[in-house]
């Protein structure tokens, strides 16, 4: 079988660098803490945990640590976790995405400048938390145009609007219309990270010129079952599979070629593997 996988599938570079930063501190002295799963790939976490590597879900946690290295996943976190972490006497390894960092940075300069800070995102997810934890003025999370419409700021307030690196484009320029609209004393920042987009593109154009696609991802993960809507739109064959064991294709005899793409969190050695046997025995 001929086989096509996405260039651009799988880990992106924010969690790739983070996961290898949690192998290089392996059989280093000490504890080893990640500071929520450093990726929601099932296999990634149990092969970590089995080389001792221990998760903390929550500051309660994080208090009770007295010794070892924390590592901070591609997320990023509040500023007070970097203070407690310090305080405790912990070693701290940061792998927080540059292109996260790089909010970080704006919303804490901005926010010292007396900016009341919109953060254009999902209120829930821990990156928009980290985001809210480096603001000095009370920031607030729009998540729909709707809540755009509704949000109550001064007229006279300075704004500055940012979004989650994984928002949606359309949403986040229907949102910068609404502010445009209702305040003049806005600056607009994109920071929508184009890793996302540009693995759905690809995924969408393979799915559109294959006879079956497969996609790879965990069964919770929102990005891998966003890819395969998009896939399956595209494909009537398309299957979606966690690991290789899940594999069970039932393709019709005229099936020549197949597409491999992969959601965030699925390392490269699963996608490997799925290629590997796909090639092989068909
Ligand atoms: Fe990944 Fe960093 Fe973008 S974690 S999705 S490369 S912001």
């Amino acid at each position: 079988m001929e086989v096509i996988v996405a260039k651009k599938s799988g880990f992106c570079f924010g969690v790739e660098r983070a996961v290898n930063k949690v192998y290089e501190q392996i059989g280093k002295k000490g504890n080893i803490y990640t500071y929520g799963q450093i990726t929601h790939n099932e296999q990634v976490v149990r092969d970590l945990a089995e080389k001792g590597v221990k998760v903390i879900e929550d500051r309660d946690a994080l208090s009770r640590v007295t010794e070892g290295t924390i590592i901070i996943r591609a997320h990023g976190v509040e500023r007070i976790i970097y203070e407690m972490i310090e305080r405790q006497g912990l070693e701290c390894v940061d792998a927080t995405c540059p292109f996260v960092k790089r909010i970080h940075r704006i919303v804490q300069r901005e926010s010292g400048a007396g900016c009341r800070i919109v953060i254009a995102g999902n209120p829930r997810h821990p990156e928009v938390e980290g985001i809210m934890g480096w603001c000095s003025t009370e920031p607030i999370v729009v998540e729909t145009a709707e809540e755009a419409e509704t949000c109550a700021l001064f007229q006279e307030e300075k704004i500055c609007l940012v979004s989650q690196t994984t928002f949606n484009y359309n949403k986040f320029e229907d949102i910068v219309e609404i502010f445009r609209g209702r305040y003049y004393n806005i600056s607009i920042v994109n920071t929508i990270c184009s890793a996302t987009e540009e693995r759905q593109a690809e995924a969408r154009e393979i799915a559109a010129s294959v006879d079956a696609m497969i996609v790879i991802g965990g069964k919770h993960s929102s990005n891998t079952r966003k890819l395969y809507e998009i896939c399956s739109g595209e494909c009537p064959y398309t299957y979606y599979i966690q690991t290789l064991d899940d594999l069970h294709l039932e393709l019709p005899k005229s099936v020549r070629l197949v597409g491999i793409t992969a959601g965030a969190s699925t390392p490269s050695n699963i996608i490997e593997e799925v290629q590997n046997y796909v090639r092989i025995n068909f």
